[in-house]
């Protein structure tokens, strides 16, 4: 991995390439699942951009598209319960089938609570679609119908997933070094 920031990773978790077939994968299971419906994608900012432009590719349905932003107080590496709307949906979803696109879920405080807020507007389905999760540190009830893959708990970057809005541009995703964090 000849990227800038190579030096600061510790090993490559997940390549470009067992990405790229998983999210071929996850696409191909979508689609049908979804036979003959439309589906509303919606990207949970900033950290799903990447996998949410590789997966919107690989769905063969008929869909679209819309943002939402939510930050959790406390440090960048841990939430807390207290989650914001920091931007909200464009579209009305009532009636709509909705899938959340989320880059990972970790105690599922920032989830559970846009799911909450989500499901009070009706909407016809409402299912999350995570590229990783990592239960070992989960809090809420909380469970993606897709999930790329279970990752042990170690903080990774790349991928569209930041540590302090930096990495995001790395194509594998990595675990960074320790002392990144605790400096
Ligand atoms: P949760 O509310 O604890 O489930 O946190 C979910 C959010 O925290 C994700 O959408 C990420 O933005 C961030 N996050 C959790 N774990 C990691 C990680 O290992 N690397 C980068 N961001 C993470
Ligand atoms: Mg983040």
């Amino acid at each position: 991995m000849a990227h800038i920031h190579e030096n600061d990773i510790d090993h490559v978790l997940l390549s470009e390439e067992q990405v790229a077939k998983r999210v071929e994968e996850l696409g191909a299971q979508i689609t049908a699942d979804y036979q003959g419906e439309e589906l509303l994608l919606v990207c949970i900012l900033k950290g799903s951009v990447v996998f949410y432009a590789d997966l919107m590719r690989s769905i063969n349905l008929k869909t679209e598209l819309d943002f939402m932003s939510a930050s959790s107080y406390g440090s960048s590496a841990n939430s807390s319960g207290v989650v914001r709307i920091k931007k909200d949906l464009s579209v009305d979803i009532a009636g709509r089938h909705v899938l959340i696109v989320e880059d990972i879920l970790d105690t599922g405080n920032t989830l559970s609570c846009l799911m909450e807020v989500l499901k009070d507007r009706n909407p016809a389905s409402i299912e999350i679609c995570t590229l990783m999760d990592k239960p070992e540190r989960r809090v809420k009830d909380l469970q993606a119908k897709y999930v790329g893959f279970t990752i042990p708990d170690a903080f990774v970057v790349g991928y569209g997933l930041d540590y302090n809005e930096t990495y995001r541009n790395m194509p594998d995703i990595g675990v960074l070094k320790p002392e990144v964090y605790t400096k």
